[in-house]
């Protein structure tokens, strides 16, 4: 395998390995796929101001989030059916988050149990709830995260119906082979109701979220709640009035709402409003480590990515994934460095040239 030198060469890499609809199914977006292009070009038109002749011969890359310290600002966003991409699916994407210590996010539709993800994972694990209409399953998720150490739950709101992604539409994509594991019950406290869909349509989403299922889950759990998929400082501040712990500025990547703006775009307002309630983190685009700086710059705590480690998942499984972060920490010290930043706090809106406007 030739070797990348950025996280841009691990893609035809992944490529090779996977079926060609799954493969859509990863890189695609919704209808026109104008947001996806947009989060990517927001980082581009965002230029920096260098500071010289400060001393940057000792930088510290390292923050918090929630309160746990991690090695840079980069977490793995929730992804689901990993197992188009690895037969290990989600089990081998912790293990490459836990060679670097970056904190992961295991979706709802994983291919593999929460409960075994924990097992091979020693890096920070949350854990990305779709609500289900029955509030049962969602208490039992909630209940089975919280018992297998997971630290966080990762509320998604913007995918209570799927984007039109007329590429999978036109694949009449369907994961026949894959079974959504969290979902299939197989112990005594589990609800009634079983559930073993192959597919994100048949599941039995609840359409009708608002503020209250918020609330109703703050209620249920210990953990810290963080509300992804917001992009107003309207909904921003609903979510630090509703107790939220955190928010991430997510379009989905692309994959929901086509039209909706970069999240790098939306992040400046989303950070006046509520950058001192509540932590913010962003995904959607992240591809260079002068992006998690332009990001943290703007008032993410730190980012996420998404396509990147699934492309270092399906060219080299955990290698891959270990290889796509610290190509990112690699460019993202070398950025902090050229712009004279020896640490996150001096990350402020001043090494900015440009808003991504
Ligand atoms: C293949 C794939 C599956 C995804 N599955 C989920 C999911 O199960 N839950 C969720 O909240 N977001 C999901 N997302 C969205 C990501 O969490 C994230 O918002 C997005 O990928 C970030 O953009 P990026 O891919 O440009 O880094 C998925 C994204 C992709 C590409």
């Amino acid at each position: 395998m030739p070797v990348p030198v950025n996280i841009f060469e691990f893609e035809p890499l992944a490529r090779v390995n996977v079926e060609a609809t799954a493969w859509d199914y990863i890189s695609g977006g919704a209808e026109d796929e104008i947001t996806l292009r947009e989060n990517r070009a927001a980082f581009e038109r965002t230029f920096l101001r260098p500071r010289y002749l400060v001393d940057i011969s000792e930088r510290d890359l390292s923050t918090t989030v929630l309160g746990t310290k991690i090695p840079f600002p980069l977490m793995l966003c929730p992804a689901g059916y990993q197992k188009l991409a690895h037969p290990e699916g989600e089990c081998e994407t912790a293990r490459g988050a836990s060679a670097v210590g970056i904190p992961m996010h295991l979706s709802t539709v994983a291919t593999r149990t929460l409960e075994d993800v924990a097992r091979v994972a020693t890096c920070p694990l949350w854990y990305q709830l779709y609500m289900m209409n029955d509030k049962g399953i969602n208490e039992w998720l909630v209940r089975r995260a919280e018992r297998s150490g997971y630290r966080a739950i990762v509320f998604t709101v913007d995918a209570m119906v799927t984007g039109n992604r007329e590429r999978d539409k036109r694949n009449e994509l369907s994961f026949a082979a894959l079974h959504v594991e969290n979902l299939i019950t197989r112990t005594d406290d589990a609800p009634d109701k079983i559930i073993s869909a192959t597919h994100y349509h048949e599941l039995p989403w609840q359409e009708n979220l608002s503020w209250r299922d918020v609330e109703w889950l703050r209620q249920r759990t210990s953990l810290p709640v963080v509300v992804k998929g917001l992009l107003t400082a309207e909904d921003a501040l609903l979510a630090a009035e509703h107790g939220a712990a955190g928010i991430v500025v997510s379009n989905h990547g692309g994959r929901q709402l086509d039209g909706a703006p970069a999240t790098l775009d939306v992040l400046p307002e989303i950070a006046d409003a509520v950058g001192s309630k509540m932590e913010i983190y962003l995904d959607g685009g992240v591809r260079r480590g002068a992006d998690i700086l332009k990001a943290v710059a703007l008032g993410a705590r730190a980012v996420c990515i998404g396509r990147p480690y699934l492309w270092g998942l399906a060219a080299d499984g955990a290698r891959g994934v270990q290889r796509v972060i610290e190509i990112l920490r690699a460019e993202f010290d070398m950025a902090m460095a050229l712009t004279g930043r020896r640490n996150v706090a001096e990350l402020d809106r001043s090494v900015i040239w440009k808003p991504g406007k």
